[in-house]
């Protein structure tokens, strides 16, 4: 059985094509991107959304910048294309995965003198496989620390839908599941925007992994009953000292995890860390619309006339985090000295 079908972001026909993220599960539509400002705004408004498919499709969306640019004036592409990359930084604020991309393919600028739109496009093609790669690599390591019969609980999308493909969160799921080590996956509804629900659920029985939904408030009662040994999740952001930005309802998990003697891991790759930061009270955290609160599915939800407050990620505390997962290794516990020896410094 193939565990592992999906791919959010493609390159085909020199465009991007992303998967409507907003659309599923009642539709699966795919739109096709030309420019890099409707990469941004793709970004912005969630078509592709969690933090590796956000760098991946901002890699590519360079690639579109530079043909609009090397089009109207040759000799001065890297120029022009500064409007474009100021764009697509600015598209979402909290996922360094953006930024950790847009300046991968700006250190090629130097090299190129020709046209620009081949070399770039190989550099997006090899940040798109090295991801897959790396969460092929995290999906070994994390399994690995799992026990045999696990129950495990994740949050938000973490999976083929989030990052260039595999997944990383999900990646571990996929990878225990396969080894047969994971009897129960539970996943988040997460809400408001309910990536647990609409994209985790569709994701897993896509793929033949069977999967229990629960209301977000349900994770405690579900610990207390003695029914998770692993929480499992993604990233935003990791600051230097292993303090880790992620979907709205994270830390919440990780405070229960601790309370329940439940363990805690969050997996992510290393273009997910961020070494300039020293803490995570620096991550600047995504606020958005509260309409996303209000209404559910384009139906008013709350009472007329209430506000309603939409932070889109929260920071969990390194010393609730049992072990991060990455590419380069496990930090356990992840702290300043752990997280410098995955580069070796
Ligand atoms: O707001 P989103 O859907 O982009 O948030 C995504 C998440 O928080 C994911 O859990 C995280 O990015 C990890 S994605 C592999």
């Amino acid at each position: 059985m193939h565990h592992d079908t999906l791919r959010a972001v493609r390159w085909q026909d020199n465009q991007l094509c992303l998967i409507d993220q907003r659309k599923l599960p009642a539709e699966y539509q795919v739109i096709n991107l030309n420019t890099a400002a409707a990469v941004a705004l793709a970004i912005k408004d969630m078509v592709v959304r969690g933090a590796p498919a956000i760098g991946v499709t901002a890699a590519y969306g360079v690639v579109l910048a530079a043909q609009a640019a090397y089009q109207q004036n040759p000799a001065h592409w890297k120029t022009l294309i500064q409007t474009d990359l100021q764009l697509l930084a600015n598209a979402r604020p909290t996922a360094v995965n953006l930024h950790w991309a847009l300046a991968q393919m700006q250190a090629q600028f130097a090299e190129i003198h020709d046209d620009p739109v081949p070399h770039l496009l190989a550099v997006a093609r090899a940040i798109h496989q090295a991801d897959i790669a790396a969460n092929h690599k995290m999906g070994e390591l994390g399994a690995a620390l799992l026990p045999e019969n696990c129950r495990v609980l994740t949050h938000c999308n973490t999976g083929s839908l989030a990052t260039g493909g595999y997944g990383t969160a999900l990646g571990v799921i996929r990878r225990g599941y396969e080894l047969g080590k994971i009897r129960q996956v539970y996943a988040d509804e997460t809400r408001p925007w309910l990536q647990g629900a609409r994209l985790t659920a569709w994701e897993l029985v896509q793929d033949h992994i069977p999967v229990t939904l629960l209301a977000d408030c349900a994770a405690a009662a579900l610990m207390r009953q003695g029914k998770v040994d692993w929480v499992i999740v993604g990233a935003d952001r990791i600051t230097a000292n292993g303090d880790t930005a992620n979907k709205i309802g994270t830390y919440s998990l990780a405070v229960l995890a601790r309370q329940h003697g439940v363990k805690f891991m969050v997996v992510a790759p290393t273009s997910t860390i961020d070494m300039q930061l020293a803490t995570g009270d620096a991550i600047e955290i995504e606020e958005r619309g509260a309409e996303e609160v209000l209404n559910l599915g384009g139906q008013a939800i709350a009472a007329h006339g209430a506000q309603a407050w939409n932070p889109v990620f929260d920071v969990t505390p390194a010393e609730l985090i049992d072990a991060l997962v990455t590419e380069r290794g496990v930090c356990a516990p992840p702290n300043v000295a752990n997280l410098l020896g995955l580069w070796n410094i």
